[in-house]
């Protein structure tokens, strides 16, 4: 089984370059499953429900998400429409459980969950590792082979400890949130990691934001508002390979197409 994950989508570039390539990418790739991070695919924060409509169908099975989760507000409204969006367990906002889900292929059965770290991140509700272990307290009764994790987390470090500390339990782990892809995808032992997958966004860019904007922000703490940049869009993501008769990942790969 291979699964493609795609890294942050970050506004209108991004959900263009998701049209334009993911078809043509399931086929070469013999992809079986999709789940992507789209925390930043509307107007970079948030999700709207057209949004994950439109996200659905151009081929993504599964939405993870991050400290954007509830940038708009409607995402409450629909959250019980959104069947296959998977909201960080410890977002302070959360408050429904659709904090993982159980995907069964070919006798597998992967629990997807979504985790945030606090450092750097004002959303998060306690640390990575505290969270995920309330996640392994909560689901497992429902005996999964091994769990799939999103991290959304801005430090390198948290990662790596979170996939040292529970790779009995956790055999994928996907950095996102810093929206620049790490070249350190690896099989650590029996599981498939990486720091950060990076974005589907602007290339020329300062991380999917407009560069103007960016340095009005940065260099002189001037007032702005938040502003998408429009230029075409790099595709970030991972594949990674899933024995199903082990039940455990033996490859990850990583894919990076620039504009
Ligand atoms: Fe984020």
């Amino acid at each position: 089984m291979n699964i493609l994950f795609i890294g942050d989508i970050v506004g209108k570039s991004g959900r263009d370059v998701i049209s334009s390539l993911l078809y043509s990418l399931k086929k070469e790739n013999k992809i079986d499953l999709v789940i992507a991070n789209g925390e930043n695919s509307a107007h970079g924060k948030g999700i709207t429900y057209k949004i994950y409509n439109s996200l659905i169908s151009d081929g993504i099975d599964y939405i993870t998400m991050g400290n954007h989760t509830y940038s708009k507000s409607e995402i409450n409204t629909y959250m019980d429409d959104m069947r296959n969006l998977v909201v960080p367990y410890n977002h302070k906002l959360r408050t429904t459980d659709n904090y993982y889900k159980i995907i069964e292929y070919k006798g597998l059965r992967i629990c997807l969950t979504n985790i945030l770290s606090d450092v750097l991140i004002g959303e998060a509700d306690g640390d990575a590792y505290e969270a995920f272990e309330k996640v392994l307290e909560n689901t497992r009764h429902l005996n999964p082979d091994f769990y799939f994790v999103d991290l959304h987390a801005e430090a390198t470090a948290t990662k790596r400890v979170f996939i040292e500390h529970f790779k009995e339990y956790a055999k994928v782990v996907v950095g996102t949130h810093t929206h620049v892809q790490t070249a350190d995808e690896r099989m650590i032992g029996d599981c498939a990691f990486i720091t950060d997958v990076g974005m589907c966004g602007s290339y020329d860019s300062v991380i999917g934001r407009d560069i103007e904007e960016s340095i009005i922000t940065n260099v002189y703490h001037d007032k702005t508002h938040f502003t998408v940049s429009n230029a075409p869009a790099i595709f970030c993501a991972v594949v990674i390979e899933i024995d199903e008769k082990l039940k455990k990942p033996v490859s990850i790969r990583r894919i990076q197409i620039r504009p």
